[in-house]
């Protein structure tokens, strides 16, 4: 499928949404005030050789301080949307009991700034950063876990549930089971492969109470964020077709599956005849209908058959990605394949047909090592990036994908977890010394391309 670009495409469908997304642990610094505790990101990365050049979010964007800096940012952007997430342990430092008030006065304050400024919040409830207190009682091993997020989700709503017109449960799920839980190369760091797979089904379960909690308050619209990564067999060997599929099954289909159709996909390949934790009932919970379903895409993934000795065929498991040939990539070295993009869109379509409710883009963005040069940001590969991806975008609509909004990662350069400040995705260079913001040529670039598709309408 050819590359399509935003400047040889038609406008977007009228009412497309527009904006930028962030999250909290991310940006806000601040991790001391007005009576926050600790999460699991603060614990793992004040842990030493967690994070890379030993970062911690002590200060990040500084946005607990700056955020009306950030509304004005996107203010400017003539962002329609912006995508931010409450931290669990502003609201909850103990993940159990009353709400702290100050925390939840704070986000108050966010809120009503971006109502005032003519954008619409849409707050992540879970952005990967649990209350440590909860980690130690087991985190998303335990099933109890879902039942004290379903309680914050209620401290939420009490405050901001008669505002916020647009609410996503968790970011990004697989993620912390991939990540936090099998390989742990993110937080809660640990390593326990195949043993990781609870945490996605107390995840799922969490988003579900999270879903009757906004359903019983209101009228407001809500929807998870799911990352989807197009996979690809390395060649087209028996072995490695079987090896894709069962790493689609692992990243994509576990995690979209008993969202959209109330079902986990076959993993008898896995020897499972059934997913650890599933108890009856929860797949109703799970599988209620949403309003949207937020997508994450950044890069595909080329997956061959686990080579004898490695640490994925050590580990029981069957795959092992490998990386594409001659593939540009962005400063993480992730492969920039736009058509990919499209991809996924389509193949949401086609494997979830009526079940899939409209898609919003809730993140997608590049990272490169920009510098400041005489007060401007020439980042000319995220602008690219940009380009292609948003013209992927509008290609998947053209094909019959009923996608009604896109919002780039990020707004601002901030903490990109393990990678600590080395990986600078903002639309908005941030110095971490003095949390002075440089809009980027990129900022610009989609500032102009936003005006052009509000006034299409
Ligand atoms: C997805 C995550 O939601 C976000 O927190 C992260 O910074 C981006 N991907 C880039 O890695």
């Amino acid at each position: 499928m050819d590359d399509a670009t935003t400047a040889d495409r038609p406008a977007f469908p009228p009412g497309f949404r527009w904006g930028a997304a962030t999250a909290a642990f991310q940006i806000e610094g601040s991790t001391d005030a007005d009576g926050r505790g600790p999460s699991v990101w603060d614990v793992f990365s004040h842990t030493p050789g967690r994070v890379l050049e030993g970062a911690n979010a002590d200060v990040a964007a500084d946005s607990y301080r700056r955020y009306r800096d950030d509304v004005a940012l996107l203010g400017e952007l003539g962002a329609t949307d912006y995508r931010f997430s409450i931290s669990w342990s502003r609201v909850q430092p103990g993940g159990t009991g009353p709400a702290n008030e100050p925390g939840l006065d704070y986000y108050e304050r966010v809120v009503d700034a971006l109502l005032d400024a003519g954008i619409a919040p849409l707050p992540t409830l879970f952005h990967w950063d649990l209350p440590q207190p909860l980690e130690e009682a087991g985190g998303w091993l335990a099933r109890d876990t879902a039942t004290r997020f379903g309680d914050f989700v209620e401290l939420v709503l009490a405050r901001l549930g008669d505002r916020v017109p647009r609410w996503i449960t968790l970011n990004e799920p697989s993620m912390m089971t991939l990540q936090g839980y099998a390989l742990g190369t993110q937080a809660p760091g640990h390593a326990l492969m195949l043993g990781a797979l609870p945490t996605a089904h107390h995840q799922l379960l969490a988003h579900g109470l999270a879903v009757a909690a906004i359903r019983a308050a209101g009228e407001a619209e809500v929807g998870i964020t799911n990352n989807h990564t197009l996979v690809v067999p390395a060649t087209d060997a028996p072995a490695d077709v079987a090896a894709a599929g069962a790493f689609d099954a692992v990243v994509n289909r576990v995690f979209a599956g008993p969202v959209l159709t109330g079902a986990y996909p076959d993993l008898s390949g896995f020897g499972l005849d059934t997913f650890p934790g599933l108890q009856h009932g929860d797949l109703d919970v799970i599988g209620a209908p949403l309003d949207f379903y937020g997508v994450n895409f950044y890069n595909p993934t080329r997956v061959a058959a686990a080579s004898a000795g490695s640490v994925f065929a050590a580990a029981g498991l069957p795959f092992e990605p490998v990386d594409f040939d001659d593939v540009p990539v962005t400063g993480f070295g992730w492969p920039i394949v736009p058509a990919a993009f499209t991809d996924v869109l389509v193949a949401l379509q086609d494997d979830y047909g009526d079940r899939l409710p409209p898609i919003v883009i809730t993140e997608n963005g590049a990272s490169f090592p920009d510098e400041v040069v005489g007060g401007r940001v020439h980042d000319v590969r995220r602008i690219a990036y940009f380009d292609a991806h948003i013209g992927a975008v509008r290609r998947a609509i053209e094909l019959g994908v009923d996608v009604h909004g896109y919002l780039a990662w990020s707004l601002i350069d901030n903490f990109e977890w393990a990678e600590g400040y080395t990986q600078r995705f903002g639309l908005v260079h941030v110095d971490f010394e003095t949390g002075v913001r440089t809009p980027k040529d990129s900022f610009t670039w989609y500032r102009e391309l936003i005006a052009r598709e509000r006034a299409a309408h």
